[in-house]
């Protein structure tokens, strides 16, 4: 090694045994990395939400490791053993960085070491690089992260539907261009959002299962001429397959791409509610009157009552963004293979999964809390020929005149005045009972007869919410699903790692008690 870097200097070197870097990875190097390079490098502080990843993906890999006979058993049992006491450190706050080793990593197999000893602990990272384990960590976390975050949105869907379900029979008037558009109930209204969010759903699932795919065992790149089973730490780990490709699996990042996009979509989804619900909660709509608790004053106009929360919902969309453009940014222009730029992708992936975890959590307080204002709403719906579509659906379905023209006929008046509205259609020639008129002006009256696949009538809403709370449950069942495999996995890994010193002498005594713990393959 010391060999090898006498041909990139043109000074002899000394050839001395002691090391010169304090690195672990630093053989070939003739001093320690610059103190203030370290510190604009380490990632230590953005690799404290990956500790206790990091720790199971080791203990996946050293179980496998011992039961391979690629290390001895016994030196595999006492790495699970130590590996399972920093996680249990990690766990109850005794853990502490050491911070000369850059990242978690490097500290993790430092302490390996510095509890066991080189002969022992300097067996752990045989046939893997850091590059197969920090996409590894990345995914672990990632994949914890999701489930957190759907299990968020369920619980939004769930209060929006169970909202709306009161809300059939009351109308509200819709608005396009924000200007009045048709009358509607307050359910339909509220369950448009839960259909926005049950495709969310769906875009974080399908990122969650492009995400859980276990790239360790790829190696640097190349994979590995040492006799590893993947199968085995894809089992270790929860995961649904094995990342085939090794260049692939260390190279890629559309995971995270895709994770970022799904939670920046839910992100716009979530910002757009906001800003409805401050719009509506203002002074000029007052159709919705947010809790106190939602709500923040003003230092000093004393009559304030700003929808803070609401603002902070709709102004963090724009990090979210600003973290998948950075991430797809990041990627663009990257050969195949490792490199250190991937350092920044989990800055913008934990910053991301933060924001949305907590942003979620604000919607189903939101929802149950708000009151809508009924009574405003109906009185809404009257005004600013709300019902102008439906004078003119009157006069073709009645009074057989042709739509464009029925369009014209209507367009060009002010039906406020009902009076008013029955001359002008006399004047066209029209005789419309006035019974027929009356009701057809009536917006709740109008809602209800909108009963197409689809629409706003109760019946109409009652199957859109039938059909959401049906796909809301296969959503609910897929991720206990996901979260069972997942939990089975680190609860078996954790009872093997820590059994392993008490129990294992040989490979076999190993190989057993993997079996024991070993959740069963797909
Ligand atoms: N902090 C680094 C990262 O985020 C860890 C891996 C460094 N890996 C390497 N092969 N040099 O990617």
């Amino acid at each position: 090694m010391a060999g090898a870097r006498t041909l990139h200097t043109t000074q002899p070197v000394e050839m001395d045994m002691e090391k010169k870097s304090t690195k672990m990875w630093g053989g070939r190097f003739s001093k320690d990395i610059d103190s203030s390079i370290l510190a604009w490098t380490e990632s230590i502080t953005v690799d404290s939400h990956l500790v206790a990843e990091d720790l199971w993906g080791s203990m996946a890999h050293v179980a496998m490791l011992g039961s391979q006979g690629i290390i001895p058993a016994n030196n595999a049992a006492a790495i699970l053993d130590t590996l399972y006491k920093l996680q249990q450190d990690w766990i109850e706050g005794r853990w502490q960085w050491i911070p000369s080793q850059e990242d978690v990593h490097m500290n993790a197999e430092k302490m390996v070491i510095d509890a066991l000893g080189m002969d022992v602990g300097g067996r752990m990272h045989t046939c893997r690089s850091r590059n197969d384990q920090v996409v590894l960590d990345s995914k672990l976390y990632a994949r914890r992260r999701l489930l957190e975050l759907r299990s968020r949105v369920v619980d939004a869907v769930e209060a929006l539907l169970k909202k709306a379900e009161a809300h059939k029979d009351d109308v509200m008037v819709s608005y396009t261009h924000v200007q009045h558009a048709q009358p509607v109930s307050v359910a339909y209204w509220l369950t448009h959002y839960a259909g926005v969010l049950l495709r969310d759903l769906q875009r974080l699932k399908a990122a969650y299962d492009t995400t859980d795919q276990n790239p360790l065992g790829s190696g640097a790149i190349a994979g590995t001429s040492f006799p590893i089973d993947r199968q085995l730490t894809t089992d270790l780990m929860g995961f649904q397959e094995v990342h085939l490709h090794g260049m692939d699996a260390t190279s890629s990042r559309d995971f995270m791409l895709e994770s970022l996009s799904a939670a920046t979509i839910l992100q716009v989804t979530m910002s757009r509610l906001a800003e409805e619900f401050i719009l509506w909660s203002s002074y000029e709509f007052r159709t919705l009157t947010l809790d106190d608790g939602f709500a923040m004053g003003s230092s000093m106009m004393p009559q304030k009552k700003n929808p803070g929360a609401l603002e902070l919902l709709r102004g963090r969309g724009g990090r979210a963004i600003g973290y998948l453009t950075a991430a797809c940014t990041m990627m663009k222009g990257l050969p195949s293979g490792y490199n250190r730029d991937f350092h920044e992708d989990k800055e913008l992936l934990v910053a991301t999964m933060e924001l949305m975890n907590k942003a979620v959590q604000v919607v189903p307080p939101l929802i149950n809390s708000t009151t809508i204002n009924l009574k405003r709403m109906e009185e809404l719906s009257w005004g600013n020929f709300a019902n102008a579509t439906e004078l003119a659906n009157y006069l073709v379905a009645k009074h057989d005149v042709p739509f464009r023209r029925a369009h014209d006929i209507v367009g060009n008046e002010n039906f406020s005045n009902t009076q008013f509205c029955f001359e002008h259609l006399k004047k066209w020639d029209i005789k419309a009972p006035e019974s027929e008129v009356l009701a057809v002006l009536n917006p709740t009256h109008v809602m209800k007869t909108y009963t197409s696949l689809g629409a706003t009538s109760p019946s109409s809403v009652s199957h859109i919410i039938d059909t959401y709370t049906a796909k809301l449950g296969e959503h609910r069942h897929v991720l206990q699903t996901d979260q069972t495999r997942v939990k089975r996995a680190y609860d078996a890994s954790r009872s093997l790692a820590s059994e392993a010193a008490k129990v294992v002498h040989n490979k076999d005594d190993l190989v057993k008690l993997i079996q024991k713990y070993r959740p069963t393959s797909h």
